[in-house]
């Protein structure tokens, strides 16, 4: 049986006895409510060569905005739990907001440049949310390697940048995104929309694809953006957060498919904001 621990003792504990052992350790951050997208995090943890696997499920809330859905956020531990041990998951880390952010709390980890524009602009204070909370989890677990996924492109850029920036001894492996059979990105908050607007969901990463195919075609970001945000509002979705072409390593905005180049696209549909990304490559030679 997988077992679940509260504390930051018990979870150090656990891992300490595993590294003593000569086994090496992987990390699985997740606010829950799991699908396959979280579980093929616990498997590119086993693939990278982790012995055992962390999950934690910490529905943080410093990273939700006071308009946002923290509240109504799915909340489902024994589901969670029973598809991470069937996933090969060791243990599950599941502390309360006490003891993630007891009386007295009053540190940020605040990143500039990546964690600005993008979902940066439209959710202030999320980023300072997640590298916090991030930062936290890494030191309480002290993992040989995190694993987190492509879906949430930005959010990995922002991981990437504090390690490398605050020196903590984790690697940090970004994962494929994984979507339903018709394109959408898997996503907990995908459970929130009706049949209408599952219907059109997926619109938003068939948008993206067209997106690519004009950058191939040597056609202008600006244009095929603006383009996109058109599309988007046409089906429904509404308002468009932004649709850019931003470099895939550093984020930085860039016009044509000069070099591996991300788009992203943010978008409500209805009461939910859904969010999706894909790369493009200049085509060798
Ligand atoms: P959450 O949204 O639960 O996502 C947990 C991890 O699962 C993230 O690394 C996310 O990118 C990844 N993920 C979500 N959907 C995915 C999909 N369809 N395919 C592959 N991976 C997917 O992201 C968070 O939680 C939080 O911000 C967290 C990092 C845990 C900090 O609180």
């Amino acid at each position: 049986m997988m077992d679940i621990v509260r504390s930051v003792a018990d979870l150090r504990g656990r891992v300490a006895g595993w590294r003593r052992a000569g086994l090496r350790v992987g990390l699985v951050p997740t606010m829950g409510a799991l699908h396959r997208g979280h579980l093929s995090l616990v498997a590119a943890a086993r693939e990278w060569g982790a012995d055992r696997v962390v999950a934690s499920v910490f529905v943080n809330p410093t990273q939700f905005g006071p308009n946002e859905d923290f509240a109504r956020y799915p909340r489902q531990e024994e589901q969670d739990a029973a598809l991470l041990e069937g996933a090969g998951c060791a243990l599950l880390f599941s502390p309360t907001v006490a003891a993630m952010y007891p009386d007295g709390f009053a540190t940020t980890v605040t990143v500039s440049g990546v964690a600005d524009g993008l979902c940066g602009t439209v959710r202030p204070g999320h980023f300072a949310g997640v590298a916090t909370v991030v930062t936290k989890l890494l030191l309480q677990a002290l993992p040989d390697v995190a694993v987190f996924g492509e879906k949430d492109y930005q959010q990995l850029a922002v991981i990437r940048r504090f390690v490398r920036d605050l020196d903590i001894p984790v690697a940090v492996l970004g994962a494929p995104t994984l979507r339903e059979a018709d394109g959408l990105a898997m996503s907990s908050r995908n459970a929130y929309m009706t049949a209408e607007q599952r219907a059109v969901a997926p619109t938003l990463q068939r948008v993206l694809q067209l997106v690519a195919d004009g950058l191939r075609a040597g056609g202008a970001a600006s244009v095929l953006c603006a383009q996109a945000t058109a599309s988007l509002l046409a089906a429904g979705f509404g308002p468009v957060d932004y649709v850019e072409i931003r470099d895939a390593d550093t984020l930085a905005p860039v016009e044509t498919l000069d070099r591996p180049v991300r788009i992203l696209a943010a978008a409500r549909l209805g009461a939910t904001r859904l969010i999706d990304n894909i790369g493009v490559s200049p085509s060798a030679g």
